[in-house]
């Protein structure tokens, strides 16, 4: 799609069909400033397929009512085809000039074919075209969003398949907890994009409602067939309140919560890779395609796009109040103000498409450093809940146990030990239900291997959890 920046004068060939479309009413041309101050068109320049898709419909709709011919709609469609056409091949030029995309396809379609094209906005207005245009549009994008998340959700679960049995500390307050393995870490990320796909699904079936016929806010004296439109549209139906369908933007706001909990899911995950990408934790290394280095320090190798997507959060979360505080003094129905949801909306359509773009790969390519993640896994005590058990299971209440392996620790920190290398003999002074026997029951690979409760870190637990994803992501 090509855009022809403004020019200067503002003179161009739809003012010199149409002047401003209003010009009747006033007695004055309107201010230069004031001109560009209200023009929507360098950014809803992008809902042109959509607008004409929309126009198409609705033009359908009015000869099929008889409100125009077969003749009037025979040309209006010829026409709308041959701008779409024109402007995806990149031959029309959107001209900058007009205030909005709605007018300009308006003004070039009379430019081609005269008075026929004057008759498409018969029983329309803009506000209803324009509440329309976003949803048909926020459709198409969140249908690229939803394929976006299938795809990152795939490349996570083939790091937890490779990774099922890859022993590393789980931790809490980022301190180390439990032995778990990559996989199950990796599979809790999985889980959540799992619910955003959901989330967003959920939002587009109750965007999905068509408001044309709403007109500028009370409907029309037109015999009009809404639910004709809306099918031919794809939606489930009709919005019920027509002040309700050019006012509301509650599914701008919907999938713009969806969008921040992607984002902030995204940003935590960045955050974890960052972490482990560092020399103090060495968990994984991201692929040299994925890094960047320094301009001045040579060794550096930099996860610049984790950090990004991390950094892109903010505002994906800005836009979503920024939305929220324009609608929150409108008064019904539609007001200019309302203008201001595309920007928002799009910038934070385009930040999640580009981050969840760059994620999969970034993730698919991703070494993971076992050793590593191994070693950490066997300083930190991680086992010591499991020490505890191994009493508990031997008739010693919980809370006794907890205790007595609490001094243990206290007693290996003194000694420079872990709980695997303090001698038995040491462990029999504390109780005498230890045994050579815990040895086993507390190393790192029995620890992982019998947590098997449902959605447990044991390699068959994980198993389990890929099918459950994949089960899912096929429905
Ligand atoms: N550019 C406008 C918007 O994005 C289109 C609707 C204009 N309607 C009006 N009555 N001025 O909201």
């Amino acid at each position: 799609m090509f855009c022809l920046p403004p020019k200067g004068d503002g003179q161009n060939v739809y003012n010199k069909v149409m002047e401003k479309m209003w010009a009747g009413r006033f007695s004055k041309a309107l201010d230069k400033k004031a001109d560009d101050f209200n023009s929507s068109i360098s950014f809803d320049c992008r809902m042109y397929k959509q607008d004409i898709t929309g126009s198409m419909a609705h033009a359908a709709m009015l000869a099929k009512q008889g409100i125009i011919s077969a003749e009037d709609h025979e040309k209006i469609l010829e026409g709308l085809c041959g701008i779409l056409a024109d402007i995806d091949s990149g031959k029309l030029e959107i001209d900058m000039n007009c205030e909005d995309i709605h007018m300009f396809v308006e003004a070039e379609l009379t430019a081609r074919i005269g008075d026929y094209g004057k008759k498409l906005h018969t029983a329309r207005s803009r506000n209803d075209q324009v509440a329309l245009d976003i949803r048909l549009y926020l459709r198409d994008k969140s249908e690229e969003i939803l394929a976006l998340l299938h795809e990152l959700v795939e490349a996570i679960c083939e790091q937890a398949e490779a990774n099922k049995a890859v022993i590393m500390p789980g931790y809490t307050h980022l301190q180390r907890a439990q032995p778990i393995t990559f996989g199950h870490h990796l599979m809790a990320y999985a889980m959540m994009l799992l619910r955003d796909i959901s989330r967003v699904r959920d939002a587009v079936a109750r965007m999905n409602y068509s408001p044309l016929g709403s007109c500028a806010l009370a409907g029309t004296t037109y015999n009009t067939d809404r639910e004709f439109v809306a099918e031919k549209l794809g939606f489930d139906g009709i919005t019920q309140n027509s002040i309700d369908g050019v006012s509301d933007r509650d599914f701008c706001l919907e999938l713009m919560s969806a969008f921040s909990i992607i984002m902030m899911h995204l940003s935590r995950f960045s955050e974890e890779i960052i972490l482990w990408s560092s020399w103090e934790f060495s968990f994984v290394e991201l692929d040299d395609s994925f890094t960047t280095g320094s301009s001045i320090m040579p060794q550096k190798k930099n996860s610049d796009m984790a950090e990004l997507v991390r950094g892109k959060t903010g505002r994906v979360y800005g836009n979503l109040f920024a939305l929220l505080t324009t609608l929150k003094g409108l008064p019904l129905a539609y007001n200019k103000d309302m203008q201001e949801d595309k920007e928002a909306i799009f910038d934070s359509i385009d930040n999640v498409i580009a981050c969840l773009d760059i994620f999969a790969p970034m993730i698919r390519t991703m070494k993971v450093k076992k050793e590593n993640m191994y070693k950490a896994a066997q300083r930190g005590f991680i086992n010591a809940t499991d020490l505890a058990d191994y009493l508990t299971k031997r008739g010693m209440p919980f809370r006794s146990a907890y205790k007595i392996v609490g001094q243990i620790v206290a007693e290996c920190i003194e000694k420079n030990l872990v709980l695997d290398t303090l001698p038995i003999e040491a462990y029999k002074a504390h109780s005498e239900i230890f045994d050579t026997d815990l040895f086993d029951e507390i190393s790192l690979e029995t620890c992982v291997s019998k947590r098997i409760s449902a959605g447990g870190t044991s390699v068959s637990s994980v198993e389990k959890q890929i099918a459950y994803v994949k089960k899912e992501l096929a429905k």
